[in-house]
């Protein structure tokens, strides 16, 4: 039996005897981004799955992560930490749903947020994560842009390329837009010198009271430079634990106390350690035809992005 400190320590033991790169989007709990070789948002975890030298990847986050890790390193495996995680919104369209939008529209490039299926992925022209979509948009050449499936996040940035025809499915995520603008009334009255930092899947109702609105590395950059002392997070509640870590001086609030990813949270610092001795998690498996053709995509993705 461990206690959680030499879980941890195991777990670094594990990591280095079986050569294993751990990745932890930042939803994953406190615990688990500590055993992490490397936290980031959804554009941070995709670069990096390109560059580590690690023979394993172990994804801590949802397995449409997974798959694009996979996808940019089929040398390697790439272990999903829990079967059953998965992001809601990344199956809200079905292939066949996109062909036929392609069908009715098509002029119009098919712009990806990341939170898609890898099968998805192949009917795409390119990918955005919420940290790269708005100059990805800007750098691409074609005009007429049929965004999937955050409606959103894909507001926002059409706001922002006035110059571009967009177009939008009704998607989005499920949990990003429990919030509401009563939580901001709320939140803004009791902590009224706090500033609002929110993430772009939130409603606009929400975002357009922010005063930072970016991706959840983004909120969290935002905080290291700023020089006030309490902020209201609009984002997975994780959010704000990490944070509170980090900065314990300064003060920390949830936006709405509902926001919570489900699948998000389903890896636990025991299932790291199942993944590292092959007891648990779920060894990626994408064909090469399937791989490359949803490669495309995430290249043009990298492609674009100007970082
Ligand atoms: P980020 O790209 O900000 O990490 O967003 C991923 C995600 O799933 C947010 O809900
Ligand atoms: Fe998907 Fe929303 Fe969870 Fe992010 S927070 S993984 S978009 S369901």
């Amino acid at each position: 039996m461990f206690n959680t400190k030499e879980l941890q320590e195991e777990i670094l033991r594990l990591k280095k005897e079986k050569d294993v790169c751990v990745l932890a989007h930042a939803y994953q709990t406190h615990d688990v981004l500590e055993v992490a070789d490397f936290v980031g948002d959804s554009y941070g975890l995709s670069v990096q799955a390109k560059s580590v030298t690690q023979k394993t990847l172990l994804m801590c986050g949802v397995r449409f992560m997974a798959e694009t890790a996979k996808i940019l390193s089929p040398e390697k495996r790439v272990i999903l930490s829990h079967s059953l995680a998965g992001c809601p919104m990344a199956e809200q369209l079905s292939v066949e749903e996109l062909r036929e939008l392609k069908r009715q529209n098509p002029d119009y490039a098919v712009v990806a947020y990341i939170n898609t299926t890898a099968a998805l992925k192949q009917e795409c022209d390119v990918c955005v994560t919420s940290a790269s979509a708005l100059e990805i948009v800007r750098n691409m050449p074609q005009k007429n842009i049929l965004f999937i499936p955050d409606c959103n996040l894909g507001a926002w940035i059409a706001e922002q390329v006035p110059e571009k025809n967009f177009k939008f499915i009704n998607g989005g995520c499920p949990i990003h837009t429990r919030i509401t603008k009563e939580d901001v009334l709320r939140a803004r009255k009791d902590h009224p010198n706090a500033l609002l930092l929110v993430h772009p899947e939130c409603k606009k109702e929400v975002s357009v009271c922010a005063d930072y609105l970016g991706s959840t590395t983004g909120i969290m950059a935002y905080v290291k430079k700023s020089d006030a002392n309490e902020f209201i997070i609009g984002t997975d509640n994780s959010i704000v634990q990490h944070l509170q870590f980090e900065y314990p001086d300064k003060k920390f609030y949830a936006l709405s106390k509902i926001c919570v990813c489900h699948d998000m949270r389903l890896t636990t610092l025991i299932d790291v350690y199942h993944c590292l001795v092959g007891t648990g998690g779920e060894e990626i498996e994408i064909s090469e035809h399937d791989r490359k053709e949803a490669l495309r995509c995430i290249d043009a993705m990298i492609k674009y992005s100007n970082k």
